[in-house]
């Protein structure tokens, strides 16, 4: 207890959490719909490699079960749909122009799981990559709209599927931003980036962020091709 200024005692505040305190999910099952697309193999490769259960989803569940095969580490092949209800925690690595239908109909095997949405609204024209606005805001917060009974975080929007599926690479250097609205979600997802050698799950925000940060990666497109790179992101002094 500590004294204030009328004499009165309020209780102490309890210490900062350490933000480095991150829960072990070493146990959860990890669902990745769209994951025969090579952000969701990448994925699905990193964290089934660093001992993660993975299942990938298809439209097709045969084509999930042959890039499964592929991709050894126990890695598992389903249908979106059975991906979703088997999973704990589900990555959502389909395009942007397939995202909302794709959450649509799977509102009830996706209730009470928490959602990865990794999805980036780009368009492209002769001058390059750039950004989309979606009427929600962002495909992130497109997909908390069409969830209400999921927890819908936002991670994973700025890696390079060339490295991720890269068997020699050993580490993938760089730094995961976590957006979401419950702090508990957020740590699960950032504590599951943190399962990838060299990665390191930071929270950035809320879900009304998630556009600069989706957006971005019309620039890191523009970073890769003047570079001939793979560019990913750090964030110092973190
Ligand atoms: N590629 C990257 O480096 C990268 C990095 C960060 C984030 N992302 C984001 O991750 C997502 C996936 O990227 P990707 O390059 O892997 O994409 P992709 O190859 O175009 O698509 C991934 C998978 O989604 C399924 N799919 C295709 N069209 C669909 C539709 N209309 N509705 C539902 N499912 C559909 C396909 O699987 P089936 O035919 O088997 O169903 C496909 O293999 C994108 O939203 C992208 O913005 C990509």
């Amino acid at each position: 207890m500590t004294s204030t200024d009328s004499g009165q005692t309020a209780p102490a505040k309890a210490p900062a959490k350490d933000p480095w305190d991150l829960p072990d999910v070493s146990e959860l099952v990890v669902g990745v719909l769209g994951g025969t697309g090579p952000q969701g193999k990448g994925l699905a490769y990193r964290l089934a490699r660093a001992g993660q259960k993975v299942i990938i989803g298809s439209r097709v569940a045969d084509r999930a079960r042959a890039a499964a095969e592929e991709l050894g580490h126990g890695v598992e092949g389903a249908d979106n749909a059975e991906t979703a209800r088997r999973s704990d925690l589900v990555i959502v690595a389909v395009p942007w122009d397939g995202h909302g239908k794709t959450l649509e109909a799977l509102r009830e095997e996706l209730a009470g799981k928490l959602v990865v949405d990794c999805v980036n609204p780009l368009g492209f024209d002769k001058s390059g990559a750039y950004a989309l606005k979606p009427e929600e805001g962002s495909a992130a917060e497109q997909a908390a709209a069409l969830l209400p009974d999921s927890r819908v975080t936002a991670a994973f929007h700025h890696l390079s599927a060339v490295l991720l599926q890269d068997p020699e690479i050993e580490q993938i250097d760089t730094d995961v931003m976590v957006l979401g609205e419950v702090r508990a979600d957020v740590e699960i997802v950032q504590a599951l980036a943190g399962r990838i050698p060299g990665m390191r799950g930071i929270f950035a925000g809320r879900l009304r962020n998630a556009h600069q940060v989706e957006s971005l990666v019309a620039n890191l497109i523009s970073v890769n091709r003047r570079y001939k790179a793979h560019a990913g992101l750090r964030l110092t002094d973190v």
